[in-house]
């Protein structure tokens, strides 16, 4: 019996949810196993609900769960709060809560969907990248932080800050993915300016002495922006800050078709939490089109690591691709001649498609 911690947070989150839960029964079904799937309250609902964007019972229920399946969390309707009193301070405090120091989300292309990249084919064709994003330090946790008054007038204040450890872990693991993969690491800072990825460059320097069989490459955050839409393919596995990672992931999601495709898994030493890169999206909530996949592929990435099992998640992967190369398209990643379909129908296809690849 595997223990699954499933927050749906808010906008797109529940639907996209539904889907991934559908997938992983139809899986229950395939291989005869069962998940024992717990709901928690995270992000705005939990604040309309609890008045905590993370109350104690959630955090419990992840602690005694053997994986956690987030949605998305954030909306409209709570950005007049302060910043720690919003959906994301949630999201935010779960990562922190539970050590989820590493942000791995793949973005890799689909032959079916080289249409839908806004890049011209021959140079997205085979872009196969992973960005480990470190996610528990930097700005985003940084002290100070604030808006102050000073000299009668506001101040904002945010600390970017990392420890030698806290780089030190992250980058091991990215050296340690690399090999697993084709061995080229490129580390991503702003050491031409800030002192803090100074100090990042050194640890990634003296951790590389560890792996000499991975070939490094350094970048400042600028230049690699530009480099990923110019030669995405020559990426394998990019390991950055938590800010940095932030944004060239939505990057990374851009360049292989669309954010609605990428997923992501979020792990430290002892938990693992699943998580699409994208948001909750609520200019598309609640009308039924939000794209699935990401979701999907998110439990899929649990199959596979939490829970070791491999056939089920590359079926998943499969189905997924089966479906898209029959055709279907959620609006997000329609291209002309395809079939266009809403967030059920292209759920239904998918598991339809696991029971057909089973045989
Ligand atoms: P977003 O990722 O929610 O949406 C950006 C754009 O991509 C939108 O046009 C949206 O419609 C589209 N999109 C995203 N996911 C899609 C999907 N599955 N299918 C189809 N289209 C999809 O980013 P945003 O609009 O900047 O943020 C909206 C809210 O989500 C904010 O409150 C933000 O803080 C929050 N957010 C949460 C997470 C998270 O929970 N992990 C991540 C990012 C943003
Ligand atoms: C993400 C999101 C979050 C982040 C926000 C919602 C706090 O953008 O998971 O990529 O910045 O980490
Ligand atoms: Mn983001």
């Amino acid at each position: 019996m595997f223990r699954v911690a499933v927050l749906e947070g808010d906008g797109i989150g529940p639907e996209i949810m539904e889907s991934a839960l559908a997938v992983l029964r139809q899986v229950e079904d395939l291989f005869g196993i069962a998940f024992e799937f717990r709901k928690g309250l995270i992000g705005g609902r939990a604040i309309d609900e609890r008045g905590d964007p993370l109350p104690e019972e959630t955090l419990a229920l992840c602690r005694e769960s053997s994986a956690i399946l987030l949605g998305a969390v954030g909306g409209p309707r709570w950005d007049d709060l302060p910043t720690d009193k919003r959906p994301e301070k949630g999201l935010l405090r779960i990562r922190k809560e539970l050590d989820l120091f590493a942000n791995l989300r793949p973005a890799k292309v689909w032959e079916a969907l080289i249409e839908a990249s806004p890049l011209k084919p021959e140079i997205v064709r085979g872009t196969d990248m992973l960005v480990v994003r470190e996610l528990t330090g930097d700005v985003y946790y940084g002290e100070p932080r604030g808006v102050f008054r000073e000299g009668g007038r506001r101040v904002g204040i945010n600390t970017m800050r990392y420890t030698e450890d806290e780089i030190r872990r992250v980058v091991r693991r990215a050296f340690e993915i690399a090999r697993l993969r084709r061995r080229k690491l490129t580390s991503v800072d702003k050491s031409n300016v800030l002192e803090v990825s100074g100090l990042w460059r050194e640890v990634v320097e003296e951790e590389s002495k560890n792996y000499p069989d991975v070939e490094l490459e350094h970048l400042y955050v600028d230049n690699c922006a530009m480099q990923m839409v110019r030669r995405p393919t020559t990426f394998d596995v990019i390991v950055t800050g938590n800010i940095f990672g932030d944004i060239l992931s939505d990057e990374a999601g851009v360049v292989v078709g669309s954010l609605g495709m990428l997923p992501s898994a979020s792990v430290g030493e002892r938990y693992a939490l699943y998580e699409p890169v994208h948001g909750s999206a609520p200019d598309i909530a609640g009308r039924g089109v939000a794209n699935p996949i990401a979701m999907i592929l998110s439990a899929a990435m649990m199959l596979r690591f939490s829970f070791g099992m491999e056939e089920a998640a590359d079926l998943v992967e499969r189905a997924v691709e089966k479906t898209l190369s029959e055709g279907y398209r959620t609006p997000d990643i329609y291209s002309e001649g395809c079939k266009k379909v809403g967030t059920a129908e292209m759920t239904e296809r998918i598991v339809e498609n696991l029971k057909r690849l089973k045989g």
